[in-house]
Protein backbone atom coordinates (compact mmCIF):
# COMPACT_ATOMS: atom_id res chain seq x y z
CA UNK A 1 0.00 0.00 0.00
CA UNK A 2 1.23 3.45 -1.30
CA UNK A 3 1.74 6.25 1.51
CA UNK A 4 -1.09 9.09 1.32
CA UNK A 5 -0.32 11.58 -1.01
CA UNK A 6 -1.36 14.68 0.33
CA UNK A 7 -3.44 17.46 -1.93
CA UNK A 8 -1.28 20.35 -3.31
CA UNK A 9 -3.47 22.75 -4.23
CA UNK A 10 -6.94 24.37 -3.24
CA UNK A 11 -9.07 22.88 -5.43
CA UNK A 12 -7.66 19.08 -4.95
CA UNK A 13 -8.49 19.42 -0.99
CA UNK A 14 -11.82 20.90 -1.38
CA UNK A 15 -12.40 17.72 -3.68
CA UNK A 16 -11.42 15.54 -1.64
CA UNK A 17 -13.49 16.18 1.18
CA UNK A 18 -16.57 16.85 -0.39
CA UNK A 19 -15.98 13.24 -1.80
CA UNK A 20 -15.00 11.53 1.18
CA UNK A 21 -16.03 13.75 4.48
CA UNK A 22 -18.94 13.30 6.32
CA UNK A 23 -21.13 16.69 4.70
CA UNK A 24 -21.77 18.03 8.70
CA UNK A 25 -19.53 21.58 7.84
CA UNK A 26 -20.19 23.95 5.14
CA UNK A 27 -16.68 25.51 5.10
CA UNK A 28 -15.62 28.70 3.70
CA UNK A 29 -13.81 27.58 -0.02
CA UNK A 30 -10.44 28.25 1.56
CA UNK A 31 -7.99 25.99 2.24
CA UNK A 32 -5.21 26.68 4.95
CA UNK A 33 -2.05 25.36 4.63
CA UNK A 34 0.29 26.77 6.76
CA UNK A 35 -0.16 29.50 9.58
CA UNK A 36 1.63 31.80 12.00
CA UNK A 37 0.06 34.46 14.32
CA UNK A 38 -2.90 36.08 13.11
CA UNK A 39 -1.72 34.91 9.58
CA UNK A 40 -2.89 31.93 7.24
CA UNK A 41 -1.48 30.83 4.14
CA UNK A 42 -3.09 28.50 1.40
CA UNK A 43 -1.55 26.26 -0.87
CA UNK A 44 -1.50 28.97 -3.67
CA UNK A 45 0.34 31.20 -1.07
CA UNK A 46 -2.56 33.49 -0.54
CA UNK A 47 -2.30 34.98 3.19
CA UNK A 48 -5.16 35.67 5.18
CA UNK A 49 -6.02 37.52 8.24
CA UNK A 50 -7.66 34.63 10.29
CA UNK A 51 -11.00 36.90 12.20
CA UNK A 52 -12.39 33.23 13.35
CA UNK A 53 -8.95 31.36 15.67
CA UNK A 54 -10.82 28.64 15.44
CA UNK A 55 -13.59 29.49 17.37
CA UNK A 56 -11.08 31.18 20.07
CA UNK A 57 -8.85 28.27 20.11
CA UNK A 58 -6.07 29.66 18.89
CA UNK A 59 -6.25 32.86 21.10
CA UNK A 60 -2.00 32.60 21.61
CA UNK A 61 -2.02 33.19 17.74
CA UNK A 62 -1.24 30.23 15.57
CA UNK A 63 2.03 27.73 16.02
CA UNK A 64 2.99 29.70 19.47
CA UNK A 65 6.72 28.81 19.28
CA UNK A 66 6.90 28.54 22.82
CA UNK A 67 3.69 26.30 22.54
CA UNK A 68 5.30 24.31 19.76
CA UNK A 69 8.63 24.13 21.43
CA UNK A 70 6.31 22.72 24.39
CA UNK A 71 4.66 20.18 22.56
CA UNK A 72 8.07 18.75 20.34
CA UNK A 73 9.90 18.30 23.86
CA UNK A 74 7.36 16.71 25.49
CA UNK A 75 6.32 14.40 21.85
CA UNK A 76 10.29 13.34 22.34
CA UNK A 77 9.84 12.08 26.27
CA UNK A 78 6.19 10.82 26.72
CA UNK A 79 2.83 11.52 25.17
CA UNK A 80 0.48 9.13 26.99
CA UNK A 81 0.11 7.67 29.78
CA UNK A 82 -3.43 6.95 30.63
CA UNK A 83 -4.63 7.27 33.88
CA UNK A 84 -3.80 3.57 34.73
CA UNK A 85 -0.29 5.32 36.12
CA UNK A 86 0.99 8.68 37.08
CA UNK A 87 2.53 10.78 34.85
CA UNK A 88 5.20 13.51 35.81
CA UNK A 89 3.16 16.35 33.79
CA UNK A 90 -0.45 16.35 35.41
CA UNK A 91 -0.15 17.09 38.77
CA UNK A 92 2.31 20.34 38.52
CA UNK A 93 -0.18 21.40 35.76
CA UNK A 94 -3.47 20.99 37.87
CA UNK A 95 -1.48 22.82 41.08
CA UNK A 96 -0.31 25.23 38.43
CA UNK A 97 -4.12 26.16 37.51
CA UNK A 98 -5.78 26.07 40.70
CA UNK A 99 -3.58 28.76 41.66
CA UNK A 100 -4.87 30.59 38.94
CA UNK A 101 -8.04 30.24 38.80
CA UNK A 102 -8.43 29.81 42.65
CA UNK A 103 -10.40 26.27 42.93
CA UNK A 104 -8.92 23.18 44.79
CA UNK A 105 -8.95 20.78 41.85
CA UNK A 106 -9.25 20.55 38.09
CA UNK A 107 -10.77 17.52 36.56
CA UNK A 108 -8.89 17.20 32.73
CA UNK A 109 -10.83 16.17 29.47
CA UNK A 110 -9.85 16.86 25.90
CA UNK A 111 -13.02 18.63 24.32
CA UNK A 112 -15.30 21.60 25.25
CA UNK A 113 -18.07 19.51 25.39
CA UNK A 114 -16.64 16.73 27.29
CA UNK A 115 -15.80 19.42 29.94
CA UNK A 116 -19.54 20.45 29.91
CA UNK A 117 -20.54 17.07 30.21
CA UNK A 118 -17.84 16.37 33.06
CA UNK A 119 -19.40 19.73 35.11
CA UNK A 120 -23.00 18.23 34.62
CA UNK A 121 -22.64 15.13 35.72
CA UNK A 122 -19.93 16.47 38.36
CA UNK A 123 -23.49 18.88 39.44
CA UNK A 124 -25.86 16.10 39.82
CA UNK A 125 -23.48 13.47 42.07
CA UNK A 126 -23.53 16.92 44.44
CA UNK A 127 -27.00 17.40 43.99
CA UNK A 128 -27.96 13.90 44.97
CA UNK A 129 -25.23 14.00 47.57
CA UNK A 130 -24.53 16.91 49.27
CA UNK A 131 -28.26 18.82 48.41
CA UNK A 132 -30.67 15.53 48.98
CA UNK A 133 -31.94 15.89 45.67
CA UNK A 134 -33.99 12.52 45.62
CA UNK A 135 -32.13 9.93 43.66
CA UNK A 136 -32.55 10.68 39.34
CA UNK A 137 -34.44 13.91 40.23
CA UNK A 138 -31.73 15.87 39.22
CA UNK A 139 -32.94 19.04 37.44
CA UNK A 140 -29.91 21.02 35.40
CA UNK A 141 -30.85 24.08 33.91
CA UNK A 142 -29.01 26.08 30.68
CA UNK A 143 -30.00 29.41 29.26
CA UNK A 144 -31.71 29.70 26.03
CA UNK A 145 -29.32 29.42 23.00
CA UNK A 146 -26.96 27.95 24.75
CA UNK A 147 -24.08 26.19 22.57
CA UNK A 148 -21.83 23.39 24.35
CA UNK A 149 -21.26 20.83 21.74
CA UNK A 150 -23.02 17.87 20.13
CA UNK A 151 -23.12 15.60 22.08
CA UNK A 152 -26.86 13.78 23.11
CA UNK A 153 -26.32 16.03 26.53
CA UNK A 154 -25.42 19.07 24.61
CA UNK A 155 -28.07 19.07 22.06
CA UNK A 156 -30.30 17.90 24.90
CA UNK A 157 -30.20 21.11 26.21
CA UNK A 158 -29.96 23.22 23.05
CA UNK A 159 -32.73 25.30 21.91
CA UNK A 160 -31.69 25.33 17.85
CA UNK A 161 -33.46 22.82 15.93
CA UNK A 162 -30.37 22.53 13.45
CA UNK A 163 -28.65 20.92 16.84
CA UNK A 164 -31.45 18.98 18.12
CA UNK A 165 -33.84 18.06 15.50
CA UNK A 166 -34.42 14.11 14.88
CA UNK A 167 -31.72 13.46 16.89
CA UNK A 168 -34.13 12.62 20.14
CA UNK A 169 -35.19 10.90 22.51
CA UNK A 170 -33.24 13.37 24.84
CA UNK A 171 -31.43 13.51 27.89
CA UNK A 172 -34.30 14.08 31.26
CA UNK A 173 -33.62 16.09 33.61
CA UNK A 174 -32.95 19.26 31.70
CA UNK A 175 -35.05 22.73 31.20
CA UNK A 176 -34.31 25.76 29.92
CA UNK A 177 -35.01 29.72 31.09
CA UNK A 178 -34.29 32.74 28.87
CA UNK A 179 -30.60 34.06 28.60
CA UNK A 180 -30.19 37.51 30.43
CA UNK A 181 -33.36 36.96 32.41
CA UNK A 182 -33.39 36.79 36.49
CA UNK A 183 -36.57 36.47 37.13
CA UNK A 184 -37.27 33.23 34.82
CA UNK A 185 -34.35 32.28 36.57
CA UNK A 186 -35.12 32.67 39.92
CA UNK A 187 -38.65 30.38 39.24
CA UNK A 188 -36.60 27.19 37.97
CA UNK A 189 -34.05 27.94 40.92
CA UNK A 190 -37.21 27.57 43.18
CA UNK A 191 -37.42 24.25 42.19
CA UNK A 192 -35.65 22.20 45.32
CA UNK A 193 -34.45 19.67 42.86
CA UNK A 194 -32.72 22.11 40.26
CA UNK A 195 -28.89 20.91 41.26
CA UNK A 196 -26.98 23.59 38.81
CA UNK A 197 -27.66 26.35 35.99
CA UNK A 198 -24.48 26.40 33.07
CA UNK A 199 -24.56 29.54 31.07
CA UNK A 200 -21.97 31.43 29.20
CA UNK A 201 -21.35 34.94 30.40
CA UNK A 202 -21.58 35.57 26.66
CA UNK A 203 -23.39 33.32 24.35
CA UNK A 204 -20.97 32.56 21.21
CA UNK A 205 -22.19 30.47 18.71
CA UNK A 206 -25.78 32.01 19.14
CA UNK A 207 -24.29 35.33 18.11
CA UNK A 208 -21.95 37.11 20.68
CA UNK A 209 -25.17 37.76 22.54
CA UNK A 210 -23.67 40.10 25.58
CA UNK A 211 -26.30 40.15 29.11
CA UNK A 212 -26.68 42.81 30.60
CA UNK A 213 -24.58 44.77 33.28
CA UNK A 214 -25.17 42.76 36.74
CA UNK A 215 -26.77 39.74 35.05
CA UNK A 216 -23.64 37.46 36.37
CA UNK A 217 -23.68 38.90 39.60
CA UNK A 218 -27.44 37.76 39.65
CA UNK A 219 -26.87 34.79 38.60
CA UNK A 220 -24.24 34.22 41.19
CA UNK A 221 -26.61 35.30 44.09
CA UNK A 222 -29.67 33.59 42.94
CA UNK A 223 -27.60 29.89 42.85
CA UNK A 224 -26.12 31.14 46.31
CA UNK A 225 -29.52 31.67 47.47
CA UNK A 226 -31.25 28.49 46.54
CA UNK A 227 -28.54 26.13 46.81
CA UNK A 228 -27.95 25.70 43.13
CA UNK A 229 -24.52 25.12 41.28
CA UNK A 230 -22.98 27.87 39.04
CA UNK A 231 -22.01 25.90 36.37
CA UNK A 232 -19.88 28.81 33.79
CA UNK A 233 -19.12 27.59 29.86
CA UNK A 234 -15.97 30.07 29.60
CA UNK A 235 -14.81 27.18 26.81
CA UNK A 236 -15.25 30.17 24.48
CA UNK A 237 -15.51 33.38 26.29
CA UNK A 238 -12.25 32.24 28.69
CA UNK A 239 -8.40 32.35 28.12
CA UNK A 240 -8.13 36.19 27.55
CA UNK A 241 -10.81 36.32 24.39
CA UNK A 242 -12.62 38.89 26.13
CA UNK A 243 -10.01 41.12 27.53
CA UNK A 244 -10.03 39.83 30.84
CA UNK A 245 -8.82 36.48 32.13
CA UNK A 246 -12.18 34.91 32.21
CA UNK A 247 -15.89 36.79 31.00
CA UNK A 248 -16.97 36.06 34.23
CA UNK A 249 -14.11 38.12 35.93
CA UNK A 250 -16.14 41.43 34.37
CA UNK A 251 -18.51 40.97 37.17
CA UNK A 252 -15.94 39.50 39.99
CA UNK A 253 -18.29 36.71 40.02
CA UNK A 254 -16.92 33.15 40.98
CA UNK A 255 -18.39 30.27 39.02
CA UNK A 256 -19.02 26.94 41.82
CA UNK A 257 -17.80 24.71 38.62
CA UNK A 258 -15.46 26.33 35.43
CA UNK A 259 -15.25 24.61 32.07
CA UNK A 260 -12.37 25.90 30.20
CA UNK A 261 -11.16 24.24 26.31
CA UNK A 262 -9.89 25.42 23.56
CA UNK A 263 -7.37 28.24 24.05
CA UNK A 264 -6.06 25.72 27.25
CA UNK A 265 -3.47 24.46 24.50
CA UNK A 266 -3.21 27.46 22.20
CA UNK A 267 -5.06 25.34 19.70
CA UNK A 268 -2.43 22.96 19.24
CA UNK A 269 -4.44 20.11 20.35
CA UNK A 270 -8.08 19.02 22.37
CA UNK A 271 -7.60 20.09 26.17
CA UNK A 272 -10.66 20.77 28.63
CA UNK A 273 -10.43 21.22 31.99
CA UNK A 274 -13.24 21.47 34.67
CA UNK A 275 -12.15 23.49 37.57
CA UNK A 276 -14.28 23.30 41.61
CA UNK A 277 -13.87 22.99 45.36
CA UNK A 278 -13.37 19.83 47.23
CA UNK A 279 -17.68 19.49 48.03
CA UNK A 280 -17.81 19.44 44.53
CA UNK A 281 -15.31 17.39 42.82
CA UNK A 282 -14.91 14.90 45.49
CA UNK A 283 -18.34 13.56 45.05
CA UNK A 284 -16.67 11.57 42.31
CA UNK A 285 -14.58 8.95 43.10
CA UNK A 286 -12.01 6.08 41.22
CA UNK A 287 -13.73 4.84 38.23
CA UNK A 288 -16.90 6.51 37.82
CA UNK A 289 -15.25 9.39 35.52
CA UNK A 290 -12.42 9.67 33.24
CA UNK A 291 -10.80 9.59 29.89
CA UNK A 292 -8.17 7.86 28.20
CA UNK A 293 -6.73 10.86 26.92
CA UNK A 294 -7.59 13.56 29.51
CA UNK A 295 -4.85 14.64 31.54
CA UNK A 296 -2.03 13.09 28.95
CA UNK A 297 1.28 14.40 29.91
CA UNK A 298 1.63 15.73 26.16
CA UNK A 299 -1.81 17.67 26.76
CA UNK A 300 -0.32 18.84 30.34
CA UNK A 301 2.80 20.05 28.96
CA UNK A 302 1.38 22.13 26.31
CA UNK A 303 -1.53 23.14 28.15
CA UNK A 304 0.86 24.87 30.77
CA UNK A 305 2.94 27.36 28.42
CA UNK A 306 -0.29 27.65 26.46
CA UNK A 307 -1.60 29.82 29.80
CA UNK A 308 1.49 30.75 30.57
CA UNK A 309 2.10 32.86 27.44
CA UNK A 310 -1.19 34.41 27.79
CA UNK A 311 -0.11 36.37 30.97
CA UNK A 312 3.76 36.24 30.36
CA UNK A 313 3.15 38.06 26.71
CA UNK A 314 0.29 40.62 27.71
CA UNK A 315 -2.69 38.93 25.39
CA UNK A 316 -5.23 39.34 27.83
CA UNK A 317 -4.77 43.25 27.96
CA UNK A 318 -4.11 43.01 24.40
CA UNK A 319 -7.16 41.99 23.85
CA UNK A 320 -9.20 44.61 25.59
CA UNK A 321 -7.38 47.63 23.76
CA UNK A 322 -7.33 46.33 20.43
CA UNK A 323 -11.06 45.13 20.89
CA UNK A 324 -11.67 48.76 22.12
CA UNK A 325 -9.67 49.98 18.51
CA UNK A 326 -11.44 47.38 16.80
CA UNK A 327 -15.01 48.59 17.77
CA UNK A 328 -14.44 51.86 17.52
CA UNK A 329 -13.15 51.29 13.69
CA UNK A 330 -16.21 48.80 13.10
CA UNK A 331 -18.33 51.93 14.54
CA UNK A 332 -16.99 54.10 11.95
CA UNK A 333 -18.36 51.92 9.00
CA UNK A 334 -21.57 53.61 7.70
CA UNK A 335 -23.12 51.12 5.91
CA UNK A 336 -27.09 49.95 5.87
CA UNK A 337 -25.79 46.86 5.80
CA UNK A 338 -24.84 46.86 9.37
CA UNK A 339 -27.29 46.69 12.25
CA UNK A 340 -24.79 46.79 15.50
CA UNK A 341 -21.70 46.20 16.23
CA UNK A 342 -20.97 44.29 19.77
CA UNK A 343 -18.31 42.79 21.83
CA UNK A 344 -16.42 42.55 24.14
CA UNK A 345 -12.33 42.07 24.03
CA UNK A 346 -11.97 40.26 20.97
CA UNK A 347 -15.21 38.64 20.66
CA UNK A 348 -16.94 40.76 18.18
CA UNK A 349 -19.66 40.99 16.25
CA UNK A 350 -21.42 42.77 13.18
CA UNK A 351 -25.09 42.02 13.40
CA UNK A 352 -26.01 42.71 9.51
CA UNK A 353 -29.34 44.05 9.12
CA UNK A 354 -31.90 40.88 8.49
CA UNK A 355 -33.79 42.43 5.52
CA UNK A 356 -30.77 43.09 3.17
CA UNK A 357 -30.11 41.64 0.16
CA UNK A 358 -26.34 40.59 1.48
CA UNK A 359 -26.00 37.70 3.62
CA UNK A 360 -23.64 37.15 6.35
CA UNK A 361 -22.06 34.60 3.88
CA UNK A 362 -21.75 37.15 1.38
CA UNK A 363 -20.30 39.54 3.00
CA UNK A 364 -17.64 36.72 4.67
CA UNK A 365 -16.98 35.96 1.12
CA UNK A 366 -16.10 39.63 0.25
CA UNK A 367 -13.67 39.71 2.94
CA UNK A 368 -11.90 36.49 1.91
CA UNK A 369 -11.24 38.04 -1.53
CA UNK A 370 -9.57 40.98 0.75
CA UNK A 371 -7.82 38.71 2.29
CA UNK A 372 -9.54 38.47 5.50
CA UNK A 373 -11.33 35.24 7.44
CA UNK A 374 -14.39 35.33 8.71
CA UNK A 375 -17.50 33.34 9.64
CA UNK A 376 -21.22 33.85 10.26
CA UNK A 377 -22.76 32.11 13.82
CA UNK A 378 -25.92 32.78 13.16
CA UNK A 379 -27.52 33.98 9.68
CA UNK A 380 -27.25 37.51 9.69
CA UNK A 381 -24.18 37.52 12.31
CA UNK A 382 -20.65 37.64 11.79
CA UNK A 383 -18.22 36.79 14.67
CA UNK A 384 -14.59 38.59 14.50
CA UNK A 385 -12.56 36.82 16.33
CA UNK A 386 -8.74 37.18 15.47
CA UNK A 387 -5.95 36.09 17.76
CA UNK A 388 -4.94 38.02 20.47
CA UNK A 389 -1.60 38.77 19.45
CA UNK A 390 -3.12 41.17 16.95
CA UNK A 391 -1.01 44.52 16.89
CA UNK A 392 -2.70 48.21 16.31
CA UNK A 393 -1.07 47.62 12.79
CA UNK A 394 -2.78 44.81 12.08
CA UNK A 395 -6.54 45.95 13.39
CA UNK A 396 -6.28 48.96 10.73
CA UNK A 397 -5.65 46.51 8.13
CA UNK A 398 -8.28 44.87 9.00
CA UNK A 399 -10.66 47.74 9.03
CA UNK A 400 -9.55 48.84 5.97
CA UNK A 401 -10.20 45.34 4.48
CA UNK A 402 -13.41 44.99 6.17
CA UNK A 403 -14.82 48.81 5.26
CA UNK A 404 -13.89 48.04 1.33
CA UNK A 405 -16.11 44.88 2.00
CA UNK A 406 -19.00 46.83 3.30
CA UNK A 407 -18.27 49.15 0.57
CA UNK A 408 -18.60 46.59 -2.71
CA UNK A 409 -21.76 44.98 -0.65
CA UNK A 410 -23.44 48.46 -0.46
CA UNK A 411 -22.67 49.22 -4.41
CA UNK A 412 -24.08 46.30 -5.43
CA UNK A 413 -27.26 47.24 -4.32
CA UNK A 414 -27.47 50.81 -5.01
C1 LIG B 1 -19.30 27.94 24.76
C2 LIG B 1 -18.87 26.61 24.21
N1 LIG B 1 -18.89 25.53 25.00
C3 LIG B 1 -18.51 24.32 24.57
C4 LIG B 1 -18.12 24.14 23.27
C5 LIG B 1 -17.73 22.78 22.78
O1 LIG B 1 -16.36 22.68 22.58
P1 LIG B 1 -15.77 21.51 21.68
O2 LIG B 1 -16.14 21.79 20.27
O3 LIG B 1 -14.29 21.54 21.93
O4 LIG B 1 -16.39 20.23 22.16
C6 LIG B 1 -18.09 25.24 22.39
C7 LIG B 1 -17.68 25.07 20.99
O5 LIG B 1 -17.83 25.93 20.15
C8 LIG B 1 -18.49 26.51 22.88
O6 LIG B 1 -18.48 27.58 22.09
Amino acid sequence: MKPIQFPKTSEQAIKLESDFGAQNYAPLSVVISSARGIWVEDPEGRKYMDFLSAYSAVNQGHCHPKIVQALVDQAQRVTLTSRAFYNDRLGAYEAYMCGYFGYDRLLPMNTGVEAGETAVKLARRWGYRVKGIPENQAQVVFAEGNFWGRTMSAISSSTDPSSFAEFGPYMPGFSTVPYNDLEGLEKALQNPNTAAFMVEPIQGEAGIIIPDSGYLAGVRALCSKYKVLFLADEVQTGLGRTGKRLACDYESVKPDILILGKALSGGILPVSAVLANNEIMLQIGPGEHGSTFGGNPLACAVAAVAIHVLEEEGMIENAMKRGEQFRAGLRQIKSPSIREIRGKGLLNAIEMNPNHPYSATDICYQFKKLGLLAKPTHGHIIRLAPPLVITEAEIDQALERISEAYKTADLSIA
